[in-house]
């Protein structure tokens, strides 16, 4: 399939503060080289379509009838609409949506489809929207897909390289002096962040003092993260980061394929490994400092039957790649 012009945006890992971030203190997040791509290809018929593979691999979704899309395609809907996208398409192109970050993982694989796609809007319209305009449009296709998104996802996605996440407030951290490799295992045990904030607000009040405490204990850990990433020091990064799994551990949102994960990250020498995204099973996240390292351990969970994969933080944002 011939493509035409394509758009790409990276997912995101949280490496501190996720939960605590609910309750008003900060969050870190990564843009990571794992990346969603959109793309207007030559079809093999007169209609426009669209296909998203790793979703629908066995069907192409008219892109003329909306009715014809299933609820988890609402979103992309949208941004077809919002973009005009349809319009300037000729008979013939398809839509290909194909994306390298794992669904439903808590690793921002939503927001960059929706960052894409956004800015693949703009590539084939008139419009010459800002990279603040796509972050703003990508948001609304956050809010259809997950309800009240912080809007990191989408954010990171867009801009790349690291946030601090305050109070809705979105600031961008210098990721220039960190270099380390990152492993992913997904645990495979499906939670819902909802239901996982939800429990913890339920914790809150039941013992206010305690799991204050706790989320003050994130917040320090996060503020010197900050620093830490900012001066590039890993092994302060990655002390801090089994640290703020012990506080997440006592706010009730770990699980026992959580502590096993995190054993075997640790066992292959990673540097500091932890929980990422709302917990209580979805994915861990270790950072290593070599390639050679990252791997056996990404060798070793899958010998352990998970999945695993190496990353690394990426600077790169929401871009059109070159064909
Ligand atoms: O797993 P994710 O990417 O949905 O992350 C959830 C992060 C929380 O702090 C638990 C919730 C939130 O809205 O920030």
């Amino acid at each position: 399939m011939k493509e035409i012009i394509s758009c790409s945006a990276p997912g995101k890992v949280i490496l501190f503060g996720e939960h605590a971030v609910v309750y008003g203190f900060p969050a870190i997040a990564l843009a990571i080289n794992k990346r969603a791509r959109v793309s207007i290809t030559e079809g093999d018929d007169e209609l426009k379509t669209l296909f998203t593979p790793d979703l629908f691999p066995k069907k192409r979704f008219d892109l003329t009838n909306e009715h014809d899309a299933p609820t988890q395609l609402k979103a992309i809907f949208f941004l077809l609409k919002k973009m005009n996208m349809v319009d300037n398409l000729s008979n013939g192109q398809q839509i290909l949506i194909k994306s390298q970050i794992p669904p439903s993982a808590g690793l921002g694989s939503s927001a960059a489809v929706s960052v894409s796609l956004a800015m693949l809007g703009t590539k084939i319209s008139n419009k010459k929207l800002t990279l603040e305009e796509i972050n703003k449009i990508a948001f609304q296709a956050e809010k259809i897909q997950h309800g009240t998104p912080s809007g990191i996802d989408n954010f990171i996605s867009t801009f790349g390289g690291g946030v601090y996440y305050l109070k809705k407030s979105l600031e961008r951290i210098d990721i220039s002096k960190i270099s380390f490799k990152i492993v992913i295992i997904n645990t495979k045990v499906t939670r819902n962040t909802k239901d996982l904030v939800l429990a913890v607000k339920k914790r809150y009040e039941k013992n206010k003092e305690y799991t204050k405490e706790i989320l003050n204990e994130i917040k320090t850990i996060t503020e010197q993260a900050k620093t830490a990433i900012e001066k590039g020091m890993t092994e302060k990064i990655g002390e801090l980061m089994n640290q703020n799994q012990v506080a997440l551990d006592k706010l009730g949102v770990g699980h026992k394929k959580i502590t096993e994960t995190v054993n075997i990250l640790r066992s292959e020498g990673a540097i500091g490994a932890k929980l990422t995204g709302a917990g209580g099973g979805g994915c861990v996240l270790g950072i290593f400092s070599s390639k050679q390292e990252a791997s056996i351990a990404v060798k070793r969970a899958e010998d352990e039957g998970f999945e695993a994969f190496i990353t690394e933080p990426s600077k790169i944002g929401a871009r059109e790649n070159e064909l």
